[in-house]
C-alpha cells in the first residue's frame, strides 16, 4: 500500500490544490493532505479554518485525509509511514524551490520519494498568494477557488480586510 502525502500551507485552498489532491487520489492508495503551519508566516486563515475548507472539499474522496502538522515534512512522513511527498509544478519559477525541497527531503529521509504532478493549464499561474490579492483588491476569484472557499475569503475580507499578508 502506498502512502502519500500532499503538503502544502493551502492559505486558501484554491482549484489547483483540488486538482492535485484529485489526480493523486487515483494514483496512491491513500493521500494525506498535510497542512504545515509555519509559525514565520502571517496566513490570512487560521490553521483550523484552513483545515475545515480543505476538509470540506476533499470529503468527497474516501482515501484522502487531511491533517496539520508542524515541524518537519520528514519527520511527519516517518511518523505516518508517508513514502512518497505529491507536489504540483506549475511554471518553471517553481522548479528552483521544489527542486531544492526535494534534494534536502531525500538527504534527510532517504526513504521518501518526491513526485511531482504537472499542473492544467488553467492553472498555471494560480496560487493561493494571487487569490488573496485579487480577493483583497475587489476582483472576482470565484473561479479559482471552490465556492465555500469562495465564500469564507468574501467573508474574512469583509471582516478584516484580508489580514496577513504573503
Ligand atoms: O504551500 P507551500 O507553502 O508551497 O508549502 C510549503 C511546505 C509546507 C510544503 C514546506 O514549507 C514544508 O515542507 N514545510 C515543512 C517544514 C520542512 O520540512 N522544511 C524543510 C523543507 S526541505
Amino acid at each position: 500500500m502506498t502512502v502519500a502525502a500532499y503538503p502544502g500551507s493551502f492559505d486558501p485552498v484554491t482549484n489547483g490544490h483540488l486538482d492535485i489532491i484529485h489526480r493523486a487520489s487515483r494514483i496512491f492508495d491513500q493521500v494525506i493532505v498535510a497542512l504545515f503551519v509555519n509559525l514565520e508566516k502571517s496566513p490570512m486563515f487560521t490553521a483550523e479554518e484552513r483545515l475545515e475548507m480543505v476538509r470540506e472539499v476533499t470529503a468527497g474522496l474516501p482515501n484522502v485525509t487531511v491533517e496539520s502538522s508542524t515541524g518537519l515534512l520528514v519527520d511527519f512522513c516517518r511518523r505516518r509511514g508517508v513514502d512518497v511527498v505529491v507536489r504540483g509544478l506549475r511554471a518553471i519559477s517553481d522548479f528552483d524551490y521544489e527542486f531544492q525541497m526535494a534534494q534536502m527531503n531525500k538527504e534527510l529521509y532517504e526513504r521518501v520519494e518526491t513526485v511531482f504532478m504537472m499542473t492544467r493549464k488553467e492553472h498555471l499561474f494560480l496560487s493561493s498568494s494571487i487569490v488573496k490579492e485579487i480577493a483583497r483588491l475587489g476582483g472576482d476569484v470565484s473561479r479559482f477557488v471552490p465556492e465555500g472557499v469562495h465564500r469564507r475569503l468574501m467573508e474574512k475580507i469583509g471582516e478584516t480586510g484580508g489580514g496577513g499578508l504573503r
